[in-house]
C-alpha cells in the first residue's frame, strides 16, 4: 500500500496533497468561454426559477461545506437558503413546498441519513440536487438532479478532497442558479468563474507551505484543546478546522463564529490555550477584518497562543500572532478553498505525530449507511 499512498505516510495525507488536482477536476468541462455549462442539471430551468428555499442537508464534513454554500448562494441567487443535519431535518416538521430546492451533499452518496432526509422532502414536492463523489451511488440515482465532485475515490476516513470538490460543485451550483434566474449578469458571472478557475494553482501554493504546517503540528503534539475561530466564510472553516482535529487526533476542539466570543468561549482561553484564527481579506468592503483582528488581539491579550490564517500581504495580524499562515487573496467567498488547508494538514501531522492511525480513526466508519 506504500505505493498506493504515492509516497505519503497515509491515504489522508495522500489526498490532502491532491487537492489542486480535486478541484480542477470539479470545475473541468463546466467553464467555457465565461459561460457555465451543467448539463447534468436536468431539472427544468422553468422549476429552478421558481425555486423560493434552498434547505442543503448533509452530515459531517458535508454539512461544513453546506454551510459555505449558504453565504454564496444567498449572495449570488438571493434565495434564502438553510442548512441542516439530515438527521435534525425530517423530525422537526419542516416546511417543504414544490418550490423548495433540496441540496443533498454527501460524498459517498450512501449516508442513510441523507438519504432519509432527501426522500422526505421529495414526498412533500420538492426537487433534489445531490452533490456526491460516488457514481452511482444511492443519493445521486435517487435525486432529481445530480452534481459529481469527479475528485476520485476517497479513501481515509476524514474527508479532504471530497471537501474541497463540494465547495466547488457547490459554487457552480450557486452560479447556475444566478445565470438561469438572471440574478447576476454574464459579465459578473464570467468574471467569477475566471478566478474560480485560479483556484487550483492558489490551492497549490498552500500545499506548497506544507512542511511549515507539519512542524507546528510536531511540536504541539501534547496539546489538549484547541479552539478554532472564524466568521463568515471563516466560521464554516473553523468548524471544519476543529472537526478534523477530532476526528484523527482524538484532541478536544471546538469552532467557535469568531463574533460570539465574547458571549461565552473567551471564558475557556487561559495560558496557553492555542487558538487558530481564520482572518477574512483585509481588502473585503466591510469592517469584518479588524473585527476579527481585534479577536485575535482579544485572545492573546488571556493569554492564548494565536495561530493566524491571513492572506498574503496582511501585516495587520503580525503584533498579535504566534504563528502566521500565509493563504493568497481571493474574494471572499472562495476563501474557504485555502484556509482549511492548513487546518486538514495540522490534524494529519498532528494525529501522525501522536503514533495514530490516520486514515482509520476510532469509532468512525467512512460512510454510515444506518440512521
Ligand atoms: C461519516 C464520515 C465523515 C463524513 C460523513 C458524511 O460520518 O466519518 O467523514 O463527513 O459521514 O459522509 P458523506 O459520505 O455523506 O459525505
Amino acid at each position: 500500500t506504500a505505493a498506493q499512498k504515492g509516497g505519503h505516510d497515509s491515504f489522508m495525507a495522500k489526498e490532502i496533497h491532491e487537492q489542486a488536482t480535486a478541484v480542477a477536476d470539479t470545475l473541468r468541462g463546466r467553464i467555457e468561454s465565461g459561460k457555465l455549462h451543467l448539463d447534468e442539471m436536468s431539472i427544468d430551468p422553468s422549476v429552478l426559477r421558481s425555486v423560493d428555499k434552498i434547505i442543503v442537508v448533509a452530515c459531517g464534513t458535508a454539512a461544513n461545506a453546506g454551510n459555505v454554500a449558504k453565504y454564496a448562494i444567498e449572495h449570488w441567487c438571493r434565495i434564502p437558503t438553510e442548512v441542516e443535519l439530515a438527521h435534525e431535518f425530517r423530525y422537526r416538521d419542516p416546511i417543504v413546498t414544490e418550490k423548495t430546492l433540496v441540496v443533498a451533499i454527501s460524498q459517498s452518496g450512501e449516508t442513510m441519513d441523507t438519504l432519509m432526509a432527501m426522500r422526505h422532502a421529495q414526498e412533500q414536492g420538492a426537487k433534489v440536487v445531490a452533490i456526491c463523489n460516488t457514481h452511482g451511488s444511492t443519493i445521486p440515482r435517487e435525486a432529481d438532479a445530480a452534481l459529481y465532485l469527479h475528485v476520485g475515490p476517497e479513501i481515509a476516513v476524514a474527508s479532504t478532497k471530497a471537501y474541497l470538490g463540494q465547495i466547488t460543485a457547490c459554487y457552480l451550483l450557486g452560479l447556475y442558479l444566478a445565470q438561469v434566474r438572471g440574478n447576476l449578469y454574464p459579465d459578473e458571472i464570467a468574471a467569477l468563474m475566471e478566478d474560480l478557475d485560479q483556484l487550483p494553482a492558489q490551492v497549490q501554493r498552500v500545499l506548497d507551505d506544507a512542511e511549515q504546517v507539519g512542524d507546528l503540528a510536531r511540536a504541539m503534539a501534547d496539546v489538549s484543546s484547541v479552539l478554532f475561530l472564524g466568521r463568515h466564510v471563516g466560521y464554516p472553516t473553523a468548524l471544519e478546522g476543529a472537526l478534523k482535529l477530532k476526528e484523527i487526533a482524538y484532541i478536544h476542539a471546538e469552532g467557535f463564529a469568531a463574533g460570539e466570543l465574547k458571549h461565552g468561549p473567551i471564558a475557556l482561553v487561559e495560558e496557553g490555550q492555542p487558538v487558530f484564527v481564520i482572518v477574512p481579506s483585509p481588502r473585503g468592503r466591510d469592517s469584518l477584518h479588524s473585527k476579527v483582528v481585534s479577536n485575535i488581539q482579544e485572545v492573546r491579550a488571556r493569554g492564548a497562543r494565536t495561530l493566524v490564517i491571513a492572506e498574503d500581504g496582511d501585516d495587520d495580524v503580525l503584533p498579535y500572532s504566534d504563528v502566521v499562515l500565509r493563504v493568497p487573496a481571493t474574494r471572499t467567498l472562495f476563501a474557504p478553498l485555502l484556509t482549511v488547508i492548513p487546518l486538514q494538514i495540522f490534524a494529519c501531522e498532528l494525529a501522525a505525530a501522536k503514533g495514530l492511525d490516520v486514515d482509520q480513526p476510532r469509532n468512525l466508519a467512512k460512510s454510515v449507511t444506518v440512521e
